[in-house]
């Protein structure tokens, strides 16, 4: 079995968007492959939460993606500081990761642009951080966006200049990895662009949203004044309603309002008010996991305690073998 490794940042309640971007793809590769998945609680103290804040958005997103279907018995899920073996991997990557390349990284050039004055080291090391995450369960695959390419690029320099100073075949070149054209591109309400949380308030349908707050959110979603001419192309503000339509209804259903829109007698509030109802039924059973999720602290404990004793005992295979190769066997 090929193993893949997925750092999940910790930004707080995780939304449609993310659910048929990353989630699915994970539930999907835990069936056909060794899976780590983990909470990237080390990256995130690069821009220095408070002790509250850091535990309350970790566990928000542990229990979302537990929710959503990754089911810790098929892969491991866990807190990145609890597999302390990452940092000895990632001090030794340091070692072979030059200024010049990390400096280069946009993700650091944008943060850097961002925020100069909290430009510290690392931020800059964020890269290795991520090849040490990777490398240190040896993986092939790496389920991410297409923003974290030159991350991956990063992780493979790295490991294959460890190769060559060790004159050994340790180290994988791992892939970025998706289901490419199969991956579902979920708009947001605001009538452009894709589902986000900077889009700003009521751009995004949570996961662990209401069905209130989900039928406000959506008849307030953004439309026009209605086709007047018969098989009229849709503005992208129509197209968006449509698109998520396809996410959450049947067939016929959509189809109907298809044809309602290609004779111009299509009410926006009808198809709204479907469009509210379809999520809402999708949305449901997440959320009540969610909540039942919240209250079991046990639960929680035991899914990320189990997650990290399997990422352990991969990563001291890692780390042992390391560091025989560098010369540390005395
Ligand atoms: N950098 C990733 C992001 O911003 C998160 C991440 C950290 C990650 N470590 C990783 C992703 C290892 C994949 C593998 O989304």
């Amino acid at each position: 079995m090929e193993t893949v490794v997925s750092g999940i940042r910790s930004t707080g309640n995780l939304h449609l968007g993310n659910y048929f971007g990353a989630i699915q793809n994970f539930i999907k590769m835990q069936e056909t492959h060794k899976c780590f998945f983990f909470i990237a609680d080390y990256h995130s103290l690069t821009t220095h939460p408070t002790p509250a804040d850091l535990k309350n958005a970790t566990k928000t997103v542990l229990i979302e993606y537990l929710s959503s279907g990754i089911d810790p018995e098929k892969c491991s899920m866990y807190f990145q500081s609890d597999v302390p073996e990452v940092a000895e991997l990632y001090l030794l990557l340091n070692m072979n990761a030059y200024l010049g390349e990390l400096e280069r990284s946009t993700s650091f050039k944008d943060k850097v642009r961002d925020n100069p004055d909290n430009v510290n080291a690392g931020l800059l090391t964020y890269p290795v951080l991520m090849a040490a995450d990777i490398l240190l369960h040896n993986a092939t695959k790496v389920p991410v966006g297409k923003d974290q390419e030159q991350h991956l690029e990063m992780c493979r320099t790295f490991a294959n200049r460890f190769n060559r100073l060790y004159k050994v075949e340790y180290f994988n070149e791992p892939e970025a990895f998706n289901f490419g054209t199969q991956l579902i591109k979920v708009p947001g309400l605001d009538g452009k662009g894709k589902m986000g949380k900077s889009e700003g308030e009521g751009n995004a349908i949570f996961l662990a949203d209401s069905p209130e707050i989900i039928r406000k959110k959506v008849m307030k979603a953004v439309t026009d004044a209605g086709p007047t001419l018969p098989n009229s192309e849709m503005p992208e503000a129509i197209q968006n309603i449509f698109t998520l339509l396809s996410i959450v209804s049947q067939v016929d259903v959509i189809e109907h309002f298809k044809t309602q829109y290609n004779n111009c007698s299509i009410r926006y509030g009808d198809i709204k008010k479907q469009l509210a109802e379809d999520t809402i039924l999708f949305t449901q059973p997440i959320r009540e996991k969610i909540l039942d999720m919240q209250k079991n602290d046990e639960y929680i404990k035991k899914v990320a305690s189990d997650g990290a004793s399997k990422a352990r005992e991969s990563a001291q295979k890692t780390i042992s073998e390391v560091r025989k190769i560098i010369g540390f066997n005395h």
